[in-house]
């Protein structure tokens, strides 16, 4: 897959805070002319939306639940992603494989081998250019998310489940330290965002 755009996932534990650096990056990089694509996963296309729902409030098994993650994600990247970046987009994802790694693989304790495959079936050798890694507590996080709103099936678990994520982030991360930036999640806004533009920064974009 040949492209000239950047594709950049914003990836944490639920409570991490990330998606609301995802908007405020964004016009710091139109302001430098670049054209954006912000979307998420599960999600990001019609199909992958509705598979989103299916995935956050029914009841199914980890199988069920990785495919059809990785369902919605062949459906994003094919009619969304690559042709962002194929036109020279900076694309901003809210999530992508390395969620499937940490909460099917980390929280639910899915074979990893599969995913692997999966991955590789699912995405063509297609991997982020960058991935801000939100990595905070979970018991910091869980408070964050307080209990403003019924949760989904993921919001849902309890600490222990989101310490299995969170050490499935970090497995991600020592494999392809290149790819990944951890960002400390756990502080003020302002420190958070700083984090984020030097990441930027520091590759010069
Ligand atoms: P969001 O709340 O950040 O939009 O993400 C939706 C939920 O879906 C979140 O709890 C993490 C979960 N998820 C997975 O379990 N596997 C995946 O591959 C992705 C992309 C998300």
């Amino acid at each position: 897959m040949s492209s000239s755009g950047r594709f950049i996932t914003f990836e944490g534990i639920d409570g991490a805070g990330k998606s609301s650096h995802i908007e405020p990056l964004a016009g710091w990089l139109r302001q430098r002319g670049h054209e954006l694509v912000l979307t998420r996963e599960p999600g990001g296309t019609e199909l992958a939306e509705s598979l989103r729902e299916l995935v956050l409030h029914q009841p199914m098994d980890a199988l069920t639940e990785a495919l059809l993650v990785f369902a919605a994600r062949r459906d994003h990247l094919v009619r969304q992603i690559e042709p962002a970046l194929a036109r020279g987009a900076v694309v901003l994802c809210d999530r992508y494989t390395d969620a499937s790694f940490a909460y099917q693989g980390g929280g639910r304790g899915f074979d990893l081998a599969v995913l692997s495959t999966l991955e590789a079936w699912v995405q063509q050798g297609r991997q982020p250019d960058l991935t801000l890694w939100f990595d905070l507590p979970a018991a910091t996080a869980a408070a964050r998310r307080g209990a403003a709103r019924a949760p989904d099936r993921f919001e849902a678990q309890d600490e222990a489940f989101f310490e299995r994520v969170r050490a499935g982030y970090a497995r991600r991360a020592a494999h392809d330290p290149q790819r990944f930036v951890r960002i400390d999640a756990g502080g003020e806004r302002a420190a958070v965002w700083a984090q984020v533009l030097a990441a930027l920064q520091s590759r010069a974009w």
